[in-house]
């Protein structure tokens, strides 16, 4: 049992293989929250908890003349609100009378033998292998009817606990949420580092560490997506942990809106985390009855370092998240048409592309933006999800028939989100737009967003989906969403009611795509914001791959690849070989430095081959047998960073089989200076006790000897040159 109950004592523990996390019921019904670290035995940690009279931290009733019973000081894992813990909360209301207190105490536990789904939204899913177990421990608010079940998914395997909150009103009033997070977690002692990863469109998920102190450390998007901004997973270590030890820990929203996540010491220096659903312009109406689901969070811990955490999270998200005939079945590699025409494109282009990569072994084209309604720059067409045959040169079927008989796979890009003012569809329904009435609306890319909140117009993208997809033989979707979202209103909520739109407008994606899978099980969604700008385990829940930047510049990527490493499973990260100077930098990268980024990715291609000399086309069909060679390593082994951006000459990782019998290590010339040194690169995650031959030098030693002593390489000759170096078992 993963769950371990201490009835008497109302002792909550929940055992993985490597961590433990306990909870434990106080004689005030307060549910503390004793340990989360390294395994331990399931006894009681409270007396960890130190109580002493701290000054103007009041005591609760249940007190009784205590002044050292405080849930100012306690570690806790509901918060009260607005009743004398004066640090973040979790769950805010407002009940009927406008007061705004919140205050938990204990009721009931239940346990189940598996992991527990989330209505209308993504979660960590029970497998035959791992079913997980759930523990649900109902609170119940002190003064009103309100009551809060926290959920907690254990997987043991996988070194995973789950948090997730439902808040139900069973009360004759209405209560107004206005803050609900799914997760907070109260470090008593220690020093930590948050690690978190920010950007911008096209440099999105550059790693930052910093210490967490008594000012706020607060990171978050209120741009309707998880943002380019701002990921919504986040690490806490202490300041010593490297990739290789020290403890750390993980929290991953799975969730693809606003969010928040942030991390403060107390007045007594303990650390508090919390992390869900971004307060601000969050406002959510609980009448008599009604119930609210807050995202899940994913928490994980490594004691040795942040390598582990990485492995813990790619294979939950692989195993558990991940869905679909292509889970596990190797990603076609593609040729998307994107940077190779823009808007620029008629059949005869599009299939010129498509028989010159079908000779290089390339597996599928992915039609991009521009085949429907009037859309020949993006400025208009948006919303209008009909085939433009003019420009397209006859209907997709015959499109895609022709790529079929090529032996390619056919993808299409959508946006169905959106919506251009220059459009038939905005013509006919203006108010299916986001906007304020009265109010000029903020246009981005010279676009508005659709209401998704609004089952209307669910099914219309349904419908016009649908039709595109039975009527042309589409194995692919890349679904695009191009602008963050402002203007907050909507015509099918009563007034006071429109800050419910941002999370209803999620769970209105969330439903399309459920029904769109449903419709077609064997489609491959790509998701896409701009890139990465909705790069996140809700989204990896529908597409088990994103396109993960707009950037393609194979250096830039080092770093936007890094960063998406932490979290993220290499397979979900879609990477391309594009053109040289790149569109987005200007800089040229070698070809075969291209592809080796590109590699560690679900692998493209998004050029024009007609300006791909000779050899460049040999080094295509190299590359695609040599990412078909290493695909079980990339998409189904162990991550090592082996480097951190700008801090050596080159840019290092490593993939190592499970069973560990192969490795193979990419390197990534960054820089270069005269009279140069060695190269010397470590090695992981090799067994050892056996023997590996390494494909640099031809040597056979002991994993150990790789292990510990790394490799040394001669210079590199020639700027951003890269290589690539295997490891097989010998014998
Ligand atoms: C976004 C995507 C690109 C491309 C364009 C098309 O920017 O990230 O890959 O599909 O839209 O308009």
């Amino acid at each position: 049992m993963a769950i371990v109950i201490n009835e008497k004592q109302n002792i909550f523990t929940l055992q993985t293989q490597s961590s433990t996390y306990q909870m434990e019921v106080d004689s005030k019904g307060v549910l503390l929250h004793t340990y989360y670290g390294k395994h331990v035995h399931p006894e009681s940690l409270a007396h960890l908890i130190y109580q002493s009279d701290v000054g103007f931290s009041g005591n609760p009733p249940e007190a009784n003349g205590d002044r050292s019973y405080s849930l100012d000081c306690l570690p806790q894992e509901i918060p009260s609100s607005g009743v004398g813990d004066y640090r973040e909360d979790m769950v805010r209301l407002t009940h009927a009378d406008g007061s705004t207190a919140a205050d938990f105490r204990f009721v009931s536990y239940e346990i189940l033998n598996h992991a527990c789904p989330l209505p209308g939204m993504p979660a960590v899913y029970a497998t035959k292998e791992e079913p997980g177990e759930t523990l649900i421990v109902t609170m119940r608010e002190t003064a009103s009817q309100v009551m809060v079940k926290l959920i907690y998914g254990v997987f043991e395997k996988q070194n995973v606990i789950t948090r997730s909150v439902r808040i139900e009103n069973h009360g004759k009033t209405p209560v107004v949420l206005e803050k609900a997070l799914s997760c907070s977690l109260d470090f008593q002692f220690g020093k930590y580092d948050m690690i978190y990863f920010a950007g911008r469109h096209a440099m999105e998920r550059t790693m930052e560490r910093t210490p967490v102190g008594r000012a706020k450390l607060s990171i978050g998007s209120l741009r309707g997506t998880s943002s380019h901004q701002y990921n919504p997973a986040v690490v806490l270590c202490r300041p010593e942990t490297t990739e290789e030890s020290g403890d750390c820990y993980g929290m991953c929203l799975v969730y693809s809106g606003n969010f928040e996540m942030s991390a403060q010491k107390d007045q007594r220096g303990q650390t508090r985390a919390v992390m869900g659903i971004h307060p601000d312009w969050f406002r959510f109406t609980l009448e008599p009855g009604d119930t609210f689901d807050t995202p899940q969070v994913i928490l994980s811990f490594s004691p040795n370092g942040l390598s582990q955490l990485s492995h813990q999270y790619h294979d939950i998200i692989r195993e558990h998240i991940c869905r679909g005939k292509y889970q596990h079945t190797p990603r076609p590699v593609l040729i998307n048409n994107w940077e190779a025409t823009y808007f620029d494109f008629n059949k005869e282009k599009i299939l010129h592309i498509a028989q010159q990569a079908a000779q290089l072994g390339i597996e599928m084209l992915v039609l991009d933006d521009g085949w429907f309604g009037k859309r020949d720059d993006d400025n208009s067409g948006l919303g209008d999800w009909f085939v433009n045959e003019a420009k397209m040169g006859g209907s997709l079927r015959q499109l895609g028939e022709e790529l079929h008989q090529l032996g390619m796979k056919f993808g299409l890009w959508f946006e169905p989100e959106m919506i251009s003012e220059d459009s038939d569809l905005y013509r006919a329904h203006p108010d299916w737009a986001i906007q304020i009435p009265g109010r000029e609306p903020t246009r981005a890319r010279n676009q508005l967003v659709l209401d998704m909140s609004r089952k209307e117009i669910r099914e219309y993208l349904l419908e016009r989906l649908t039709d595109i997809l039975s009527h042309a033989p589409i194995d692919y979707v890349k679904w695009d969403m191009n602008r963050s979202i402002c203007d907050i209103y909507s015509h099918s909520l009563p007034t006071e009611r429109n800050g419910e739109l941002y999370h209803r407008y999620v769970l209105g994606v969330y439903e399309l795509q459920e029904n769109l899978l449903a419709r077609f099980p064997n489609l491959l969604l790509e998701g896409c914001s701009g890139g990465g700008g909705r790069f996140d385990a809700g989204m990896l829940y529908y597409s088990p791959q994103i396109w993960c930047s707009d950037n393609t510049d194979a250096i830039n990527r080092l770093s936007i690849q890094y960063g998406t490493s932490f979290f993220y499973p290499i397979s979900a990260v879609g990477a391309h070989v594009s053109a040289v100077p790149n569109h987005q930098t200007g800089r040229s990268v070698p070809f075969s430095t291209r592809g080796h980024v590109a590699m560690s990715g679900s692998f493209g291609y998004e050029l024009d081959l007609n300006k791909v000399s000779e050899e460049e086309k040999e080094m295509v069909k190299e590359q695609v047998s040599t990412f078909k060679k290493f695909y079980g390593l990339t998409h189904e082994g162990d991550y090592y960073r082996l480097t951190c951006p700008g801090e050596e000459e080159y840019m290092a990782w490593e993939f190592v089989s499970k069973d560990r019998s192969h490795a193979m290590m990419t390197l990534v010339k960054t820089d270069g200076q005269g009279n140069s040194l060695p190269v010397h690169v470590p090695v992981r995650g090799l067994d050892d006790t056996r023997k590996y031959r390494c494909s640099y030098n031809g040597l056979v030693c002991f994993g150990d000897v790789w292990n510990n002593g790394g490799l040394t390489l001669k210079t590199i000759p020639g700027e951003y040159a890269s290589l690539i170096v295997e490891w097989v078992e010998e014998g």
